[in-house]
């Protein structure tokens, strides 16, 4: 079989799947917005090979110079503004459309799902355009810059954060709650785009193989080693999920 007629196979396998399952889960995590010039964390071009998580994304940095860590996240944040969704986010919204039993979660902060269609997906690391005051703890958009002393527009006071979750938080208890309670029943989950290294979405697709629930895995990784049951489909999740969606 060639690798076309190979990948073709298992998307079909993976559709039918999907089709089948009466709890299916959509996990997404920055590779799926890499089509669209967002850059992921890990690899050679990720984030973290230029700056260190704990300077910029934990409370203690925050704590010790706010500055320097809304700086990163405006340039994030306008990075963001300049660019789209991609064809695996409109996907992934024809998919939820598609079945209506799909419960979506994205590690992403970048808000693309929404913007491409996908209503009620669970941001379980936040989102990029949304601050939270310590003091008051209202949660607010704000697409422009934020600075160390811009004031909360509800008590005033300055300190406003990313409403992102941090290394050493914790995801919402609500929204890790619904997850939970997907994964106690779920029977597949599509996986696309995430390396898979930050818990507790790296825990998903193992929770779902431990119930004997089809794990179906999209990624450009070469060097990943599936598990036996899985579908591994080795790809740009562009090419590989509106493919996908339109065997549904
Ligand atoms: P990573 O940067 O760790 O992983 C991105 C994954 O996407 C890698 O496995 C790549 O091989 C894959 N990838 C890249 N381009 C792709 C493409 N076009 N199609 C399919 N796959 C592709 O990103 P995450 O796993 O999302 O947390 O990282 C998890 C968390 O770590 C993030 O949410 C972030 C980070 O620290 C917070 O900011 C709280």
């Amino acid at each position: 079989m060639s690798d076309e007629a190979h990948l073709e196979h298992y998307i079909e396998r993976a559709a039918k799947i999907l089709r089948a399952a009466r709890a299916p889960l959509f996990l997404s995590g920055a590779g799926i917005s890499a089509e669209s010039g967002i850059p992921t964390f890990r690899g050679t071009e990720g984030l973290w090979k230029n700056y260190r998580p704990e300077d910029l994304a934990t409370p203690a940095a925050f704590q010790r110079d706010p500055a320097l860590v809304w700086d990163w996240y405006n340039w994030r944040k306008r990075l963001v503004a300049e660019k789209q969704p991609n064809p695996a986010h409109h996907a992934a919204a024809r998919l939820a459309a598609t079945l209506p039993n799909l419960m979506t979660v994205t590690q992403n902060v970048d808000g693309f799902h929404a913007l491409a269609g996908l209503a009620g997906i669970l941001e379980m690391h936040g989102n990029i355009y949304r601050t939270r005051c310590p003091s008051c703890g209202d949660i607010a958009e704000n697409r422009g810059d934020i600075f160390a002393d811009t004031p909360c527009a509800a008590c005033g006071k300055p300190g406003l954060r990313p409403d992102i979750v941090w290394f050493g938080e914790a995801i919402p208890a609500a929204v890790l709650q619904r997850i939970y309670e997907r994964l106690n029943v779920c029977d597949a989950i599509l996986v696309v785009g995430t390396s898979g290294s930050v818990y507790p979405a790296a825990g998903f697709a193992v929770e779902v193989r431990r119930r004997e629930g089809h794990v179906i895995e999209i990624n450009v990784d070469e060097n990943h080693r599936p598990y036996a049951n899985d579908i591994y489909l080795r790809g740009a999740a562009g090419a590989i999920l509106p493919r996908i969606a339109d065997l549904v």
